[in-house]
């Protein structure tokens, strides 16, 4: 992989985020092979102006393959196109959950990265209406990435930089983790809590409205205000939450949350959640990586 010119072979480039990155690596100046093998997928690359290209023809020669396909197919598919990758090229997909559970097929003389959205975050300045609309990023509002790349030199982790930032373009930072640092990140810190937060936030409204009574309305504007400012209180620290909101939220831990859920930073429960996420009985980890 050289510092300028890279080829980039995309694989599931009809997908979701392998639409989302097509439309910026389009305009950018590496050489970008399409491919994509579901017919419906496949109109949609066409119908956004890429031109489709078999693997056989786009991977032998690509310094970098990124995987954009379903988690659960990545053992299949990298199992495919591994083979045929040139030696010293690069794997990136776009999940840790498969490399962390050492399904993607393995060669020696190939390096293994993954480079997964932060999304823009809550607390971004945003300035304009393309800011503001962009929530899952990759558009207009910046973001940063966290990515893994373990093994290779510091010019190929640069020259790895630059496809990133274009992928996920407009990028502020790529912060560089290991693969288990990143699969805490992702799910364990991102979707088992904060995803899971923002669902329960919204069955509460629900139920604010159902059981209670309370007008759509009203519950909404009262939640949307107050999510904005419990972040900004418990993250920034903008200003103290009253001392009778700190007792609502002590009886809301004591009532809600169960008293050993950080047991979800201990490895075994990481394997357990991610051995579901991809439909596997259990997760095969050469050592104890944390
Ligand atoms: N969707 C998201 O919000 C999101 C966010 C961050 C990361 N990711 C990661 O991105 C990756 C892709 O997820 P997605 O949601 O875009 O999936 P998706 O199901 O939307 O798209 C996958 C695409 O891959 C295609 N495909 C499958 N096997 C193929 C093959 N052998 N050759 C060519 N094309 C093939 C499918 O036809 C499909 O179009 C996953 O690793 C996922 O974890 C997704």
């Amino acid at each position: 992989m050289t510092l300028q010119t890279q080829s980039i072979a995309l694989i599931g480039a009809g997908g979701k985020m392998g639409m989302r990155i097509s439309a910026n690596l389009q305009r950018s100046s590496f050489d970008v092979r399409y491919c994509e093998n579901s017919p419906s997928a496949q109109a949609q690359v066409t119908a956004a102006g890429r031109e489709l290209c078999d693997s056989d023809a786009a991977v032998p020669d690509a310094d970098v393959v990124i995987l954009a396909v379903p988690d659960i197919a990545l053992g299949a598919v990298s199992g495919a196109v591994v083979p045929m990758m040139k030696s010293g090229a690069v794997l990136l997909t776009l999940d840790p959950a498969a490399a962390y559970a050492n399904l993607l097929a393995k060669r020696e003389d190939i390096h293994y990265a993954v480079a997964h959205p932060c999304h823009p975050s809550v607390f971004l300045e945003r300035y304009t209406k393309e800011e503001h609309a962009d929530a899952f990023g990759g558009v207009a509002a910046p973001q940063h990435v966290a990515a893994a790349f373990e093994r290779g030199s510091d010019a190929q982790r640069a020259a790895l930089t630059e496809v990133i930032r274009v992928m996920y373009a407009p990028v502020e930072q790529v912060h560089w983790v290991t693969v288990t640092q990143l699969a805490y990140l992702e799910p364990t810190l991102v979707e088992t809590v904060a995803c899971m937060v923002g669902t329960f936030m919204k069955e509460a409204l629900d139920e604010t409205v159902k059981a209670v009574g309370v007008p759509r309305e009203a519950a909404e504007a009262m939640l949307y205000g107050h999510i904005q400012i419990a972040l900004a209180v418990a993250f920034r620290s903008t200003n103290p939450f009253s001392d009778a909101c700190m007792i609502a939220i002590d009886y809301g831990k004591e009532t809600i949350i169960k008293p050993d859920w950080k047991k979800i930073f201990d490895q075994r429960e990481l394997d357990k959640v991610i051995a579901r996420m991809l439909k596997v009985d259990k997760i095969e980890r050469p050592t104890e990586t944390v």
